[in-house]
């Protein structure tokens, strides 16, 4: 069933394509998500950038990305202050597998980000590891994806995404500072969209190691109570009785539960009527901290 919303909500339309590739990203379902946050806000936060798929779809006209991952938002400082040299980044990196062989470039680069991580470098790597799966050793941080099968994208399509990207964030300020520190940032009016780490899929993954969802739902419940807007993904494919992922979902933080996947969602209370979501292929799901209509 689709929901019908009213003028309210937003209508967004997300970038033509990427500009990192990144395993889990929210490409594929920005526009349905974002068909839940209000039109009425001030700044617009996302505090577990990652690769920016909402960031990017929402385009805000006031807006803060922040990541706790310092070579990521290297990169994104780098689209807005100077995007030619991001195209250089990419191109210098790039361009040698057009004479050399790629895994032999990929490995080289792999190992020049592991002895000094920086955004050059894991802009390459973004681009061309397997799956866009960016995944750490937990013993010593080191980066040990493999190269993928792929050919990573040409230099002209990857500088055509910086400049569509570059024109959409334009307003927006570019931080690498914990997802605490961004929500103490947040104000009145804010709208905050949270993507965090957590999930058993994701478990392997940058971050989600020592992430603590419970303290995620703290900051959730305080902002709330200073007036500020919080939506936040969680994985929708995991979930039993009033239980993520056997984490409880505190009481009266969320007004909404929307389960989400491509190009439809359902409201919680739709099931609760008789409709059945076992049929649906349910991808995603989105809690709000407050009301929809
Ligand atoms: C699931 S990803 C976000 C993906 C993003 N929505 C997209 O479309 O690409 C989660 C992100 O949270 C970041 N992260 C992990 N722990 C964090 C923390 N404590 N504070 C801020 N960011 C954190 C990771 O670096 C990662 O980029």
């Amino acid at each position: 069933m689709q929901l019908s919303l009213d003028s309210k909500f937003a209508t967004y339309v997300p970038p033509k394509s990427q500009l990192l590739k990144w395993v889990g990203n929210k490409h594929r379902f920005a526009g349905e998500i974002t068909r839940y946050f209000p039109t009425d806000f001030n700044t617009f936060y996302e505090p577990f950038l990652g690769s920016g798929a909402i960031l990017a779809t929402v385009a805000p006209s006031k807006g803060i990305g922040s990541d706790v991952f310092k070579p990521l938002m290297d990169i994104w400082q780098k689209l807005k202050s100077d995007p030619n040299e991001l195209i250089e980044w990419y191109s210098a990196r790039r361009n040698r597998i057009e004479k050399e062989d790629k895994k032999i470039v990929y490995e080289d680069i792999k190992a020049s980000f592991n002895k000094n991580q920086n955004g050059a470098d894991f802009l390459f790597l973004t681009r061309s590891c397997y799956g866009g799966i960016i995944r750490f050793r937990k013993t010593d941080g080191y980066m040990s994806t493999p190269c993928g099968v792929h050919t990573p994208i040409p230099v002209h399509s990857f500088a055509k995404r910086v400049k569509e990207w570059n024109n959409r964030l334009k307003k927006v300020s570019f931080l690498n500072i914990d997802y605490k520190e961004a929500f103490e940032m947040a104000k009145e009016g804010d709208l905050i969209y949270c993507d965090p780490p957590y999930s058993h899929s994701q478990s392997i993954l940058y971050g989600a190691q020592d992430f603590s969802l419970i303290d995620l739902f703290e900051k959730i419940k305080e902002a709330k109570s200073r007036g500020v807007k919080v939506a936040l993904s969680i994985d929708g494919k995991k979930k039993s009785g009033n239980l993520i992922c056997d984490i409880p979902i505190p009481e009266n933080v969320f007004n909404e539960e929307i389960f989400i996947s491509v190009g439809r969602s359902m409201l919680r209370r739709f099931q609760m009527e008789g409709q059945t979501l076992e049929a649906e292929v349910v991808s995603d799901r989105l809690l709000l901290t407050y009301d929809i209509n």
